[in-house]
């Protein structure tokens, strides 16, 4: 975990160690641990049923916290429930059935700040400028948009609370080529505004070019971890978990 380390004493964004995690009593991560430093973009991969999804649902309260601790800028958050993690400042957008499709763009995004206070028109005026295609249909069912711009929309009702974190889980699954592209730069967008994301991906290659360190997960246990760039130029990562011959090769995962 050396890459990991902050340098200049601000304690990560979220820090996650030794988590052991599951569902009552199937345990499914088995002592795992992710630095996600302050401004920091990094992907989780690994195959289908290595702990992904359930680690990022142990940080947001839901699912069961059996042993090791989860802390955000710091502060103990091991087992906190979803609600006040989100008056923390913590954004999720689980992997599926993020919007709803019978309510109108806009009552979708007002639900991800209903439980804040402030200016929320404001906080609106942001995601609309950051996703002006919302805009355009902010009245409009949102069972009506493409599978892109749902993803848009569930980013759009995290970040209307404006989350100092994001956790999102594969965010762009089921989406074709270039809308995974599309949705990952804006990912990555958001994470330059100032959002800490820590991120699932199937989409592994595309995913590890916009982001700056990735962790492999195996068997509900680190198997791996290194900057973005050393594990697409890793030959032995690249071939068994990112399906690539070579460094250059294009990725065959979209
Ligand atoms: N709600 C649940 N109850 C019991 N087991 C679950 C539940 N959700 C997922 N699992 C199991 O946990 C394992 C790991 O799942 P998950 O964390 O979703 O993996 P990944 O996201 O890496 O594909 C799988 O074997 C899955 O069947
Ligand atoms: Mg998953």
């Amino acid at each position: 975990m050396s890459s990991a380390a902050a340098d200049n004493g601000t304690p990560p964004a979220l820090e996650i160690a030794d988590l052991e995690a599951g569902y009552g009593p199937t345990v499914i991560a088995r002592g795992i641990s992710i630095v996600v430093n302050k401004g920091e973009m990094v992907t989780i991969i690994g195959p289908n049923g290595s702990g992904k999804s359930t680690t990022i649902k142990a940080i947001f309260g839901l699912a069961d916290v059996e042993g090791g601790s989860i802390r955000l800028h710091g502060e103990d958050i091991t087992g906190e429930r979803a609600d006040r993690l989100i008056a923390k400042g913590v954004g999720y957008v689980p992997q599926a059935g993020n919007i709803f499709p019978t309510l109108s763009v806009r009552e979708n995004v007002e639900m991800g700040a209903f439980t804040l206070h402030g200016d929320l028109d404001a906080r609106i005026e942001k995601v609309q400028d950051l996703f002006p295609l919302l805009r355009e249909r902010w009245k409009e069912n949102a069972g009506h948009l493409s599978g892109g711009q749902r993803q848009m929309l569930a980013l759009a009702r995290a970040l209307v609370a404006e989350p100092s974190v994001l956790l999102l889980d594969e965010p762009t699954a089921g989406l074709a080529p270039q809308i995974v592209d599309q949705v990952l730069e804006q990912i990555r967008e958001i994470n330059r505004s100032g959002v800490s994301i820590l991120l699932v991906e199937q989409n592994a290659i595309k995913a590890l070019r916009h982001s700056d360190r990735a962790y492999v997960l195996a068997r509900g246990r680190n198997f791996f971890d290194d900057t973005a760039d050393g594990l697409l130029n890793n030959p032995d990562i690249g071939r068994v978990f990112l399906g690539l011959g070579g460094a250059d090769e294009e990725g065959s995962d979209g």
